[in-house]
């Protein structure tokens, strides 16, 4: 677990993967802001837009707006800057984007700290396999490519990267204690897998080294989603440290 993770309350994201602003905002009047942040993504935030952030903030939610930024160094600065006026907690980019681009992002968020938005990074996808990544025209092996971009993720600025939670542990090793590890392909004890392939419990990926666990269908597919919510926090405590 990171340093940082410890100042930002909650460690549980819960995707509001929808396509409309309604039922988004009708599953987050079931979930506690107290308990759990919450992400936005590609599909609602085109859908819904920044009035939708705003609300969910408005409630009292810590929003991750998982738009993936990756365009030239300007464009990315301005759109991490309009991220941080919507006052979300956390906002990400594209690592393969390169280090300039993260740098400008950075540069436009200012210096880690109160106020200032997570800047993360998304590696290699992780619905990418082997000869995909070689289809692109990237030689080298997938773990090596994911500790390569997640490596010029620090070194750029950022405070840490989205990955799954089976590299946790080797992204701990090369990255250390500090950056903050952001880990989706949660699946409790008794869920579905659905189309997740490499999925993890949420004591697993805790111990594996991730700070905050991204679950979506899990809680918003339940038919009591603030129960859902309770009883993976309580996995994610058992045993207690870390
Ligand atoms: O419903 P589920 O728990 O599978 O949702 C996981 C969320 O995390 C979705 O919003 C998905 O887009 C996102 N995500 C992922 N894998 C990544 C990055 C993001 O599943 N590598």
């Amino acid at each position: 677990m990171s340093a940082a993770s410890s100042r930002h309350g909650s460690r549980l994201i819960v995707a509001l993967d929808y396509p409309e602003s309604a039922p988004a905002l009708a599953m987050a009047a079931r979930l506690d802001p107290r308990l759990c942040k919450v992400k936005v993504g590609k599909e609602l935030f085109t859908a819904a837009g920044p009035a939708l952030v705003a609300e969910l903030s408005r409630r009292g939610f810590e929003v991750f707006l998982d738009l993936k930024f990756h365009d030239i160094p300007n464009t990315v600065a301005g759109a991490v800057r309009a991220a941080a006026a919507l006052g979300v907690w956390m906002v990400n980019v594209h690592a393969s984007g390169g280090r300039r681009m993260m740098q400008a992002a950075r540069e436009a968020l200012g210096a880690p700290g109160p106020g200032v938005p997570l800047l993360t990074a998304v590696t290699v996808l992780t619905s990418m396999d082997p000869s995909d990544l070689a289809e692109t025209g990237v030689g080298a092996p997938l773990e090596e490519q994911v500790v390569r971009l997640a490596r010029l993720s620090v070194e750029a600025g950022l405070d840490g990267v989205v990955c799954s939670a089976r590299e946790a542990p080797v992204l701990r090793r090369v990255l250390g204690p500090e950056p903050v590890l952001v880990t989706p392909g949660i699946r409790p004890a008794g869920s579905v897998t659905g189309d997740q392939r490499r999925t993890l419990g949420p004591r697993d990926a805790l111990v594996a080294g991730s700070d905050f666990l991204v679950v979506g269908r899990p809680i918003t597919g339940a038919s009591d989603p603030a129960t859902a919510v309770r009883d993976i926090l309580s996995e994610m405590s058992y045993g207690n440290s870390p």
